[in-house]
């Protein structure tokens, strides 16, 4: 399915130079393209692949095949809804990693071709910059984060607490040694029976339950890292046993072990979060991935920002989960800090920030 989440933009005022990048992002399982004018989005197309639905997960190898299918008719309409020709461009970036291999195969070689063709640089992305640059794209109403600043980064592939120095100066303080955030969330979701990603189901029951009703243990884990995986099983143990002795235990009580889950789990992210400002003195928290569309997470910040006075930042929705915008933010800073690519570069499955 594809979806235009930005306006088409028409800049009405000529930087002295303007960098116009055509972006492509193809980690997981969203293919997308997005042009930039400088800092702004112009186009952000994103094909999400429905085809993981039926398996409850990614299946990568079928992630590759659809990237194969859509890359060029995402392209096009990236370029279409820019309003823009290929000719105008001033560079391709694309994400080398980190993501699945034959995902990244696909938007790789795209880029390297394209670029080679039009004769213009090529320059690598690294995701998870992106996610923390995401929130340096130009928008209206949405103010920017000083240097220094901590990162959140929370999906079905990251968690991770980062200290951003600079655009390109930054530093892991934590991530998870297992499952990430989103995944817990999703594979909560699977237990009780609920459609694949369960994650906004989870915190649509959760809005209405009990979040003290059913207590989950919460990981020993040293330092700023995480762990989610002992929860999940922890959940999975009490719903077989809850449903043993009662068949209905899940329909009966479906909000209030979402609610519960979900305390849980923003509990271990805010404990970890209000750790890392301790030992950093940073108060400026910017969050990023599909996660932070959860109203648990973002209730807890706004508590925090109230009570802790910290400064949060969280980037329009679109740009939190897997898009081609964040990746041409970053390849606007890298055009202007002539930081190119060659044609020998090949994608990294594995790939730290
Ligand atoms: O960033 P994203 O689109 O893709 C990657 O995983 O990289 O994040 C998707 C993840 C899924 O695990 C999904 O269940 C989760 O974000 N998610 C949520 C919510 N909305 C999306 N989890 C909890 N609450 C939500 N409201
Ligand atoms: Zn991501």
């Amino acid at each position: 399915m594809f979806y235009l989440c930005t306006p088409i933009f028409i800049p009405n005022v000529v930087e002295k130079e303007t960098i116009y990048i055509l972006a492509i992002e193809s980690s997981c399982d969203d293919t997308s393209a997005a042009v930039l004018c400088n800092d702004k989005v112009i186009s952000n197309v994103v094909a999400t692949q429905k085809i993981h639905e039926e398996y409850g997960g990614v299946v990568p190898e079928l992630a590759s095949r659809a990237h194969q299918q859509n890359i060029v008719p995402v392209v096009h309409q990236a370029l279409t809804k820019a309003n823009i020709d290929k000719k105008q461009l001033s560079a391709i970036a694309f994400t080398r990693g980190p993501g699945l291999m034959g995902s990244l195969l696909v938007g790789t070689s795209f880029a390297k071709s394209m670029a080679l063709g039009l004769d213009i640089p090529l320059i690598e992305v690294n995701h998870m910059q992106a996610h923390i640059l995401a929130h340096f794209i130009s928008e209206k109403n949405c103010p920017k984060p000083d240097f220094p600043f901590l990162a959140l980064t929370i999906s079905g592939g990251h968690t991770q607490i980062i200290l951003v120095k600079d655009y390109f100066d930054m530093k892991i303080l934590g991530e998870t040694l297992d499952d990430a955030v989103g995944e817990a969330y999703d594979k909560s979701g699977k237990i009780l029976g609920l459609p694949y990603p369960g994650g906004p189901l989870v915190d649509t029951y959760a809005q209405l339950g009990n979040p003290k009703k059913f207590p989950f243990p919460r990981p020993k884990v040293n330092d700023l890292n995480f762990s989610f995986s002992g929860l999940k099983t922890s959940i999975l143990y009490f719903i077989q046993r809850e449903t043993q002795k009662d068949p209905d235990f899940i329909k009966k009580n479906l909000n209030d072990i979402c609610a519960s889950i979900q305390y849980t789990i923003v509990g271990i992210l805010m404990d970890k979060l209000k750790k890392a400002v301790k030992q950093t003195d940073i108060k400026q928290i910017a969050i990023g991935g599909g996660v932070s569309a959860n109203s648990g997470i973002r209730n807890a910040l706004k508590n925090a920002e109230k009570n802790d006075k910290w400064s949060t930042y969280i980037p329009k929705f679109e740009y939190c989960t897997d898009n081609a915008a964040m990746i041409g933010i970053v390849g606007y800073y890298k055009y202007k800090g002539e930081m190119f690519s060659k044609q020998d570069i090949s994608a990294k499955a594995r790939y730290a920030i």
